[in-house]
């Protein structure tokens, strides 16, 4: 069995609606576990335990929200080693930051030592590109997404970290 988190930082719920729908595509893979935290209400034994931690936020000012920012500096659970992705949510598609922001959260995670994965073009349609992005509340093409990237996320933690 292979155990996922997804963190969350969310204040209108367009990024919550996100983890909802990856902890969705990844319970969709045989033999995983996973749960959804919000970033201000961790459960270190259950994320300490994890393979995989898969980390989204709004967008704010083109970039990852503060509270985000705040966990990455001091995340108090372990995340080296462990396989990563990110998503993110903006209001403005085509230029809100949203891209920037995912960057912004791979680059904390490469530096807390974990491994990034999004599957990218190579798992088929609809194809992600750093991992999960939303206009707003993730409908259509974005819940879409959401849902590749769990399931992306849970297949490749299966076969770096067993069944
Ligand atoms: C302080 C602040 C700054 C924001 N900056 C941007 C921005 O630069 N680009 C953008 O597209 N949306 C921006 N937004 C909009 C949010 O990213 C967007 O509404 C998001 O879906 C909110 O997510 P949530 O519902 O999970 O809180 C900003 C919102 C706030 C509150």
């Amino acid at each position: 069995m292979s155990r996922i988190a997804v963190i969350y930082h969310s204040e209108t719920g367009n990024t919550r609606r996100m983890a909802e729908l990856i902890l969705d595509g990844a319970r969709s893979i045989e033999g995983t576990e996973a749960e959804m935290f919000s970033v201000e209400d961790l459960d270190s034994d259950y994320i300490d335990s994890a393979d995989a931690v898969i980390l989204g936020c709004p967008t704010y000012e083109g970039s990852l929200s503060w509270q985000m920012k705040r966990f990455l500096d001091s995340p108090g659970v372990k995340l080296a080693g462990k396989l990563g992705a990110a998503f993110a949510s903006q209001n403005w598609p085509g230029g809100g930051g949203a891209d920037f922001t995912e960057m912004t959260l791979i680059a904390g995670m490469l530096v807390h030592g974990m491994l990034i994965y999004s599957g990218g073009i190579t798992q088929g349609e609809p194809y992600l590109h750093f991992g999960a992005v939303s206009a707003r509340s993730p409908e259509g093409i974005y819940a879409q997404r959401c849902l590749k990237l769990g399931q992306n996320i849970a297949s490749k933690a299966r076969e770096i970290f067993g069944e």
